[in-house]
């Protein structure tokens, strides 16, 4: 276990803990490498998806499902990420606990398999999941201390050499790993659908979770999870020094274009097609 300052092509530096050969925000190791024994609870539902593919949104969306009324709760996605909360913190939060992480696949507690846990993996398309890492990274500054460009950290961000590694191991491990698993059960959600018609997407939810709410309510729950509604609700906790909420940034499909060259557009498509073949997933870069 080290800390490492990870270098760009221009020498900036994106602070990160490696832990057994791989690489983590700077959480406690400790609670990192006891994600795997994590104990469950058969009422544990657990949310995975790379950063930066909507987490606080999905993680809000089934807080006010299971709840059944949408208000403020005092329930946080951050206290039941698994990499970075002990297990003892974990243990006394009340069922059904909303766990989370961005672990891959055969990272998982081992209790999944046995308990069954009901996971909703989450999928946004790869330039905006980078676009968005890279701001997150930028704006962290006291974790992160990371000032480089994007052109520069596209390269990092395609070899893996961020927090969790790169993005097409992480979908390769969870596309195999679903698929050689049916009998846990799990629900495939995509950022851009969920962009494209929230409400279809929180009533599939809804259903997988067993729950059986109204139109009426989903409705509610649409409306209180919007970017806008979560923005000016949460975004206050988390502040850049220039008062810009880090976490709840722009919240749309397709601001990659704002930031991609045509260059960097031909390279990452050419990765993309080099690193994903035989996978048969398809994204939307807009909508
Ligand atoms: P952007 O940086 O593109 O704006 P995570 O929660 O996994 O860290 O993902 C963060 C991304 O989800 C950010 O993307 C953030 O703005 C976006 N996001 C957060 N809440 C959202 C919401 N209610 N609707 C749409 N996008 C949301």
């Amino acid at each position: 276990m080290s800390v490492k300052k990870v270098p760009d092509a221009e020498g900036c530096t994106l602070t990160l803990l490696e832990v057994d050969g791989l690489m983590f925000p700077t959480f406690p190791a400790d609670v990192i490498r006891g994600v795997p024994d994590l104990e469950l609870r058969d009422d544990d539902i657990l949310i995975s998806g790379y950063p930066k593919a909507g987490t606080h949104w999905l993680f809000e969306v089934l807080r006010v499902l299971l709840r059944g009324s949408c208000d403020g709760g005092g329930m946080e996605k951050d206290d039941f990420m698994i990499e970075m909360v002990p297990q003892d913190q974990l243990a006394k939060k009340p069922s059904p606990r909303i766990l989370n992480t961005h672990v891959q696949f055969t990272s998982l507690p081992k209790e999944i398999h046995k308990r069954k846990t009901k996971i909703i993996y989450l999928l946004r398309n790869p330039k905006d999941s980078a676009v968005s890492f890279y701001n997150h990274h930028r704006k962290l500054v006291e974790y992160y201390d990371y000032h480089g460009k994007l052109k520069d950290y596209l390269r990092l961000w395609v070899g893996g050499k961020v927090d969790y590694g790169s993005w097409f191991n992480y979908v390769r491990s969870w596309h195999e790993g679903l698929r050689s698993h049916p009998d846990i059960p799990s629900l495939s959600v995509v950022y851009e659908d969920m962009k494209e018609d929230a409400l279809s997407q929180i009533r599939r939810i809804s259903h997988f979770l067993g729950l059986s709410h109204d139109d009426a309510f989903l409705r509610k729950v649409d409306d209180w999870c919007s970017f806008k509604r979560m923005r000016e609700r949460k975004g206050k906790y988390d502040l850049t020094p220039e008062g810009q909420p880090i976490m709840y940034r722009k919240g749309e499909v397709g601001d990659w274009k704002n930031w991609f060259t045509i260059a960097d557009n031909e390279w990452f498509d050419q990765v993309y097609k080099d690193r994903m073949t035989g996978i048969d997933l398809s994204f939307r870069y807009t909508i």
